[in-house]
Formats: C-alpha cells, sequence, structure tokens
C-alpha cells in the first residue's frame, strides 16, 4: 500500500504577520494545500492520502477536503506535531494504528506548500522507495553554493556539479524508515530534522529523483507571488 503524507502543520512565520497558515492561502481559485492534494488524489500510484495540519486547524481542513475533493480515495486530516519530524512521528503513528502495514508499504512524504509537484515525480518517488528503501527529490543547484562556519567567512566551496538542492517529496519504505528512526539517540533527535539526511548519517542510500525547477516552497511573500505567475503560466500553456 502507498500513502502520500501532506506535511501542513507549520505556521508559516516566514511569511509574515498573517493569522493565516501559508498552506490555507488562496492561489488561483482554491488554497495552496489543495492543489498539493489533489496532485496525489489524481495520481493511481497512491492508495490513501493522510494531512497533517495544525490541531486548531483540522475541522477547517476537513471542510475544504469535502468542498473541493470528489468522493473516491480517502482523504484522512489529522494533526501534525510541534516540529516537522514530530508531523512525521504523527503520520506514521496514525498508519501504523489505522492499517495492516508489511516490508512494501511505502509512504510518500511532501510539503504541502509544494503545489507544483507532478505526476512524475510522484510516480518516480513511489518507485524508487520500493528499489532502494528511501529517495529524495532534487534538482542540481544552479549557483555555486559557498560553506561558511561562522558566517563570515567563507570555509569551503564545494564543487557545483556534485551539489543538488532538495526538494520534496521524499519516499520511504515504511519499515525502513521506521528502523531507522528508532536507532537516532535522543540528542540525535533534536538537530536531524530531515529523514533523508537521517537515512545518509546512518549509511542507508538515499535515491535522487529530479525534482522540477518551479516544484518551489512556498516560504515568503515573493514565493506566494512567483507561485501565482506560474499558475497563470501553466493555465495558458493548456
Ligand atoms: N510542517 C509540518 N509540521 C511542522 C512544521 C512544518 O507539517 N510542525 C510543514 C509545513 O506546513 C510545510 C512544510 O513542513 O508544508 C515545510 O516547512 P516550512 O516551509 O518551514 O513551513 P513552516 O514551518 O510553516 O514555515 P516557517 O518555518 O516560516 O514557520
Amino acid at each position: 500500500m502507498v500513502f502520500a503524507a501532506v506535511f501542513a502543520g507549520g505556521i508559516g512565520s516566514r511569511m509574515g504577520n498573517s493569522d493565516t497558515p501559508k498552506q490555507y492561502l488562496e492561489l488561483g481559485t482554491k488554497p495552496v494545500i489543495i492543489h498539493t492534494v489533489e496532485k496525489f488524489f489524481i495520481n493511481d500510484r497512491i492508495d490513501e492520502i493522510l494531512v497533517l495540519c495544525p490541531k486548531a486547524w483540522v475541522a477547517h481542513t476537513k471542510d475544504l477536503v469535502e468542498k473541493h475533493l470528489p468522493s473516491g480515495k480517502k482523504v484522512t486530516v489529522i494533526a501534525g506535531g510541534a516540529t516537522r519530524n514530530g508531523t512525521l512521528e504523527a503520520a506514521i503513528d496514525y498508519i501504523e494504528k489505522n492499517y495492516e502495514t508489511d516490508e512494501q508499504t511505502v509512504i510518500v512524504t511532501h510539503d504541502a506548500v509544494r503545489p507544483f509537484l507532478t505526476h512524475r515525480i510522484i510516480c518516480e518517488n513511489v518507485d524508487a522507495a520500493i528499489e532502494y528503501g528511501a529517495c529524495d527529490t532534487v534538482i542540481p543547484a544552479t549557483d555555486t553554493i559557498v560553506e561558511s562556519a561562522d558566517g563570515k567567512m567563507i570555509s569551503s566551496i564545494p564543487e557545483r556539479s556534485k551539489m543538488f538542492q532538495g526538494q520534496t517529496p521524499q519516499s520511504f519504505r515504511l519499515k525502513e524508515l521506521e528502523r531507522v528512526l528508532a536507532s537516532l539517540t535522543d540528542d540525535e533527535k533534536a538537530i536531524l530534522t530531515d529523514a533523508c539526511k537521517i537515512f545518509s548519517i546512518k549509511n542507508k542510500p538515499v535515491y535522487m529523483v529530479s525534482g522540477e525547477v518551479y516544484n518551489i516552497k512556498i516560504t515568503y511573500p515573493y514565493d506566494l507571488k512567483v507561485a501565482k505567475t506560474l499558475l497563470k503560466g501553466k493555465d495558458s500553456d493548456d
């Protein structure tokens, strides 16, 4: 069974003072989160969808799902955690408590605020998670990446051709993910906020699926403007 877990548990502090977390802001005719959930809803490789949002937004999110998505695929809305890792743990707990899982169970985790993911990216994530146990979605870095230990002086400049930028989805065989998370110490848990990084630190393979430049994450108000422009461009391409 393949689950999509849409991570919408954040409050979007970098978007400014809005009372509305960025995943609920309107993009064209519907909220950002609905664009994202729809991509999984229409994808045949995804069996069920979990949406994890702030506790205070669960009822509103359920209403949105009911209003915008036809019946058919099961979409379950539950509360996420206080951190992104907490949200991942909430997704795993829910799946384990409510379903029979095995070594073939896959979880495709995705930021609710990346509404432009594609059918290809989802399918390649599912295939890679089954084959390798874990995968990340990345694009080649276009700018030179500069590393600085103190934020003032350059410590190193890695070769650009070996640098990639991480996006989401990040997908895993569920049992493999559980084993890797269980192997973390409390200190490691506090600093390791990226599930793919956890795999790589534990010397587990993580396959790279090619993302898209336009698979942007809405982080700042500028990104929402870019998203609106991208959406208009997509509509006029159709
Ligand atoms: N996220 C989550 N649970 C959390 C924190 C974040 O599910 N406790 C989700 C966000 O809702 C978002 C994704 O993880 O879809 C990427 O995180 P980010 O862009 O950092 O979102 P926020 O935490 O909402 O933003 P900010 O850091 O500006 O507060």
